[in-house]
């Protein structure tokens, strides 16, 4: 299937990571000109060389995607680069795995702001111009947490979720201007991310960590972690003008993981 993309351009956070950086490799191949943002110039640099090297178009955009100030001139610059933003892919960081309970006000509002307040600033940023063009994708990556909330990731369950009603409002708002809004979940996609938390968690439970591991795949239903690809070309699909029926979705990447419909 051709998925039609060729020519367009994609913003796509957190890009220098797992799932960010599968995100933008799997937009590339389809020839969409990425900018590969990320608070981390290291890695999106890493990123950027790898789709360039395969051929693809790329950029690295250092962005620190909680400080709001940035997002006029980062828009302008990927504007000079590859033109507007067709594409965006909100992918966060997460927030360290905690308890619901106890978390001090602060904290609260330092990961709102990191991981809600940012994505709907940048979103709100690049809507204008999709409206004007009758043509965009907003997506955006939470986790299996807004379905299923996950042990000890208060703060991700609680936040994250905010994301789905906003994404939901939003696609009945912009649906006639050709613009889609959708949520991909992650269940448990083999990144470093995965890696940490089934450390800190053999940490706390004084477990080998190959024993947690394990465990944590024998709880999927098709046995094993997700590959990082899987996930990108879901995204790819959902980008595409093939998928311009499905807006106001949640589109589960999980092996079967959450044991509900
Ligand atoms: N991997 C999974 O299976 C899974 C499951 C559920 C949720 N998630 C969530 O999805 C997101 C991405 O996961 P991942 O596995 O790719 O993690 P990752 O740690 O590999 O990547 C996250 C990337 O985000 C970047 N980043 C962090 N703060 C940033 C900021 N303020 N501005 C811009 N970039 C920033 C980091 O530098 C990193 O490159 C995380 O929030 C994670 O909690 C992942």
């Amino acid at each position: 299937m051709d998925l039609q993309l060729n020519g367009k351009t994609a913003l796509v956070f957190g890009a220098g990571g797992g799932l960010g950086g599968a995100i933008a490799r799997s937009l590339a191949a389809e020839g969409v000109s990425v900018v590969v943002a990320d608070i981390h110039e290291e890695s999106a640099t890493a990123t950027a060389e790898a789709i360039s090297g395969a051929g693809g178009k790329a950029i690295p955009l250092v962005w620190d995607i909680g400080d709001l100030s940035l997002i006029g001139q980062k828009l302008d610059a990927i504007k000079a680069a590859f033109g507007p933003v067709d594409i965006l892919v909100n992918n966060t960081g997460g927030p360290p795995p905690t308890p619901a309970a106890g978390q001090s006000p602060d904290d609260w509002s330092k990961y709102f702001d990191l991981m809600v307040r940012s994505v709907i600033a940048v979103t709100d940023a690049v809507l204008p111009g999709m409206r004007e063009r009758k043509w965009g994708r907003i997506i955006t990556s939470t986790s299996s947490g807004v379905v299923a909330p996950i042990a000890n990731l208060g703060i991700s369950n609680s936040l994250r979720l905010a994301l789905v009603g906003w994404s939901k409002t939003l696609a009945r708002e912009v649906g006639r201007d050709g613009i889609t809004a959708n949520i991909v979940l992650p269940g448990r996609i083999a990144t470093g991310r995965i890696v940490f938390l089934d450390k800190q968690k053999a940490k706390r439970e004084n477990r080998p960590v190959a024993e947690v591991t394990a465990e944590s795949t024998g709880s999927i239903p098709v046995g094993r972690y997700g590959d990082p690809k899987e996930y990108g070309d879901t995204v790819s699909f959902l980008a595409s003008p093939r998928a311009s029926y499905i807006t106001g979705s949640v589109i589960r990447v999980d092996g079967g993981l959450i044991n509900s419909i």
